[in-house]
């Protein structure tokens, strides 16, 4: 059998960003220093928003945009079923409830009718999650908080660049929360986020979240955490954040390349959605969907390819909330089926043809055997 090793995701260390993170090390002060503040300023800059407030992660940044929004005790916040569970852990550690809405089946993102109709009377937030980097349907869920007085918090944390009606993802809702973990499509190669908004209050009240409560040097007015984002992970992400939408362009043509190879197997294999005149995807991950999954994980992690499952479980399904709320097996039939079928393939923006290529033959190869 032949073998290529090819990993699931990859990523990227340039001599620029080694040099930019020594200098900060050796000149910047290592914590609120000059490079966080120029990455504020640059990634306010490249998603069109007047504030972006750094934070230590992803998750960090969504609990203090709910806070942010108001989210206490008993306010309930909407969100997806179908995510990596820190979507809806941030809901809790902001006291908040989660309430789980259903995915649509072609997108894997939230589906709004399911969305509007999980919406209680103490229901504050929509959560709704980008998932893959591919954008949830915002007009019509923006149309929904509008009509019910609902703040909007977009989980961006896999869509860094996604655009949805010439708007990035991100500045559309209220706030836009952004992770910088090292396998995202641009990171700090650490643990990082990033807090997107054009409301003053809420950047505000997010910047003293992150940094100990403090209006000043020894004074606070709010129960703050240490959740910054330190100077040399800012200078690794602000050049990383440079070369972001030439690695979003490789991967959307890493995609294309999929999308013409597996065509063929569409029976089988159900492909990702591919954007339209109004979406444009990133493609953090590229994802099929398939009833043999696991066999053909497996097959393929034979010849060297390493692929992933980008959810097993449904959040609600996770053992820490069946334990909280009582959810069982049946409850959400859309997401369970996905989280059965679903397989990441290899997707970072080094990823050569060839290897595209071997892939998709090895996908082949499999399905006619078997
Ligand atoms: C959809 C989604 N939300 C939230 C997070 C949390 O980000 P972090 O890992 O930086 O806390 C992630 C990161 O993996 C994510 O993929």
């Amino acid at each position: 059998m032949v073998n290529r090793k090819i990993s699931l995701g990859s990523p990227i260390l340039d001599e620029e960003m080694k040099a930019a993170a020594l200098d900060a090390l050796e000149n910047d002060r290592h914590i609120s220093g000059e490079n966080v503040w120029k990455f504020e300023e640059e990634f306010a800059k490249y998603v069109k928003t007047k504030y972006a407030v750094s934070v230590s992660s992803g998750t960090h940044a969504l609990q203090f945009a709910l806070i942010s929004c108001g989210v206490e005790h008993g306010v309930s916040v909407v969100t997806s079923t179908f995510s990596f569970i820190a979507s809806a852990n941030a809901i809790l550690h902001a006291g908040g409830i989660p309430i789980f809405a259903g995915i649509d089946p072609l997108t894997y993102n939230i589906d709004p009718d399911n969305l509007e109709k999980s919406i209680t009377y103490d229901t504050e937030v929509l959560l709704p999650v980008h998932l893959y980097g591919f954008p949830a349907e915002m007009d019509k869920i923006m149309d929904i908080a509008e009509e019910r007085k609902l703040y909007v918090v977009e989980d961006a944390c896999q869509a860094h660049g996604a655009v949805y009606r010439n708007q990035r993802v991100g500045s559309i809702g209220d706030v836009g929360c952004f992770s910088f973990y090292p396998s995202k499509n641009m990171s700090v190669l650490g643990d990082g986020g990033m807090i997107t908004t054009d409301n003053e209050e809420i950047a505000h009240t997010a910047a003293k979240l992150r940094n100990s409560g403090r209006t000043a040097k020894y004074e606070h007015d709010i129960i703050g955490y240490t959740a910054r984002l330190n100077s040399i992970n800012a200078a690794i992400g602000r050049i990383q954040l440079k070369r972001l939408d030439e690695w979003n362009k490789k991967r959307t043509i890493i995609a294309k390349q999929y999308f013409r190879e597996l065509k063929e197997l569409e029976e089988l294999i159900k492909l990702p959605p591919q954007g339209s005149s109004y979406i444009t995807p990133v493609f953090h991950l590229f994802v099929i969907r398939t009833e043999q999954r696991d066999a053909l994980q497996s097959r393929l992690k034979k010849t060297g390819i390493e692929c992933g499952v980008h959810y097993p479980i449904p959040i609600p399904l996770q053992p820490v909330y069946r334990n909280l709320y009582g959810f069982k097996e049946g409850d959400f039939p859309v997401s369970e089926r996905y989280g059965k079928t679903c397989l990441s393939l290899p997707m970072h923006p080094n990823l050569k043809m060839e290897d595209v290529h071997f892939i998709c033959e090895q996908i082949k190869t499999f399905h006619s055997n078997s």
